[in-house]
């Protein structure tokens, strides 16, 4: 029964509301192992017959949610389902769900510290645990974003602040030539032209080859340009590739440039032992970006940005207004509107923390290691294949291949293998070009993929391949 007042549920209405939700949600969740792995024929032409005019009046709740979940939701990728390897997944674990519909319902205000304490402190113990995860120290901070893509903008603009005069053209910019493209867009939304991003090409193991940087930046200074940052990938979206940090941190030093990382796919393989290894030099940086929404494997719209000095993000973003109340003179204490370009959002740390705080860390650290086993087993099954190349060998959880047949047109012929894979619907990949060639990838991230749906990939690869 709704009362008096429409958007004021009573409590049984509530109760009524999030049931009839939760059955839905329950169900379809419980499905997403059978669902297909895409299911997108037609979507287009359905989307279009859903343009509608702003209605005036209502519509029975049973039947929105219906028409979401029996008509919306099925004509997608099955981007939460364990056959998900396509682009970066990441699954969506439940318990953030709960959390934003706790958050959402509470409802109170994390931009400043004053209107929500303990909440903001909540959320700053989050950003501390990235920073912790990076190896970060004292001084270090952040703040969590909707995605890589703003905090990569964010690092930008708080490296630009801090490295470059008012007048800034004349910054450069590093990356290597398998840098995530919201690097590039980051830097042209932070003012610079494109020219002024430095592509600096990747060896034949997909890493940037830091000669080649070392003599850009040389060669730069000489014309007059200001080279200001060096952006390394912690795990490339092509081919996981993991740039030497190290070898980047002790050049960025020496020519004293902003260092900053993009690890918003690899950056949490930190927490395994392998991971660690691999992502040595990455605690040098002056910033990293990390995204839980695909290696915690989150639900989209969480990224976070550690910086070393959570200074240099308030010096970029700290601006007063006389209605806002007093900002915390305590440096221990966070307000997050001083540190970051935005001043109201949702109370996106609690989406964390609630996993976090149930289930500790080790849990992640063994899914994200299940992840890097499952990859190197993928891969040893893939070469066993007749014919396949691996065009990029796993340094996480990516690996590249791509079928190779004497004489054929080997991208014509990759694009049919893809799709004779794709179309048993028990997996989802999705390709990528490189050196010109286009292939295949396999990434494993999503926490409801194991052994099971990765031996399902392979017997639909196998016999593709002896399709093909
Ligand atoms: C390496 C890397 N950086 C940045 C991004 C952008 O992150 P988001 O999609 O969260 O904006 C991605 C997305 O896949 C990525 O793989």
């Amino acid at each position: 029964m709704v009362s008096g007042f429409p958007l004021e549920p009573s409590g049984d209405e509530m109760h009524r509301l999030v049931d009839e939700a939760m059955r839905r949600i329950v169900a379809h969740v419980v499905s997403l192992p059978h669902q297909p792995a895409a299911n997108v024929e037609g979507a287009d032409e359905f989307a279009r017959t859903l343009i509608e005019p702003l209605p005036e009046t209502g519509t029975p709740y049973e039947l929105l949610l219906d028409s979401l979940f029996n008509e919306m939701v099925p004509r997608s990728f099955n981007a939460a389902g364990p056959g998900y390897l396509a682009y970066i997944p990441g699954g969506g674990i439940f318990h953030s769900a709960i959390a934003d519909l706790i958050a959402d319902s509470v409802n109170r205000y994390v931009g400043v510290f004053a209107a929500a304490p303990a909440l903001a402190q909540l959320e700053a113990n989050v950003v501390r645990w990235l920073c912790e995860i990076v190896g970060f120290g004292a001084g270090s901070g952040g703040v969590l974003t909707s995605g890589g893509s703003l905090a990569n903008f964010i690092a930008i603009v708080t490296a630009r602040k801090e490295r470059l005069p008012a007048d800034f053209l004349r910054g450069t910019l590093y990356c290597s030539d398998q840098v995530h493209h919201s690097f590039q867009k980051a830097a042209s939304l932070a003012g610079f032209p494109y020219e002024n991003v430095r592509e600096i090409p990747s060896d034949e193991t997909f890493r940037m080859q830091t000669n080649a940087l070392c003599e850009a930046v040389a060669r730069d200074r000489e014309e007059g340009w200001i080279p200001f940052l060096v952006a390394g990938s912690a795990g490339t979206t092509n081919t996981g590739a993991v740039d030497d940090l190290a070898e980047i941190g002790r050049i960025a030093k020496s020519e004293s440039l902003w260092f900053h990382v993009d690890g918003a796919y690899g950056g949490f393989f930190a927490l395994t032992s392998r991971g660690h290894a691999a992502l040595r030099g990455m605690e040098q940086a002056d910033s990293v970006v990390l995204d839980p929404h695909k290696t915690l494997f989150l639900p989209y719209g969480t990224g976070g940005l550690v910086v070393r000095d959570a200074q240099a993000l308030r010096r970029a973003h700290s601006h007063t207004a006389d209605y806002l109340p007093p900002m915390q003179d305590d440096e221990a204490l966070v307000d997050f509107c001083e540190i970051s370009p935005e001043l109201s959002r949702d109370f996106r740390g609690l989406r964390v923390w609630l996993p976090v705080k149930l289930f500790g860390i080790g849990v992640f650290r063994q899914l994200l290691d299940e992840k890097l086993d499952l990859t190197i087993w993928a891969t040893g099954e893939l070469r066993k294949i007749e014919g396949i190349e691996i065009v990029a060998e796993p340094q996480l959880s990516i690996v590249a291949f791509r079928l190779v047949r004497p004489g054929a047109d080997l991208n014509s012929l990759n694009r049919s293998f893809l799709e004779k894979v794709n179309a048993k619907k028990r997996v989802m990949l999705t390709p990528t070009t490189v050196n010109g060639s286009f292939v295949l990838r396999i990434c494993v991230v999503s926490f409801r993929t194991h052994r099971e749906r990765m031996e399902m990939a392979l017997e639909d690869i196998r016999d593709a391949a002896s399709q093909s």
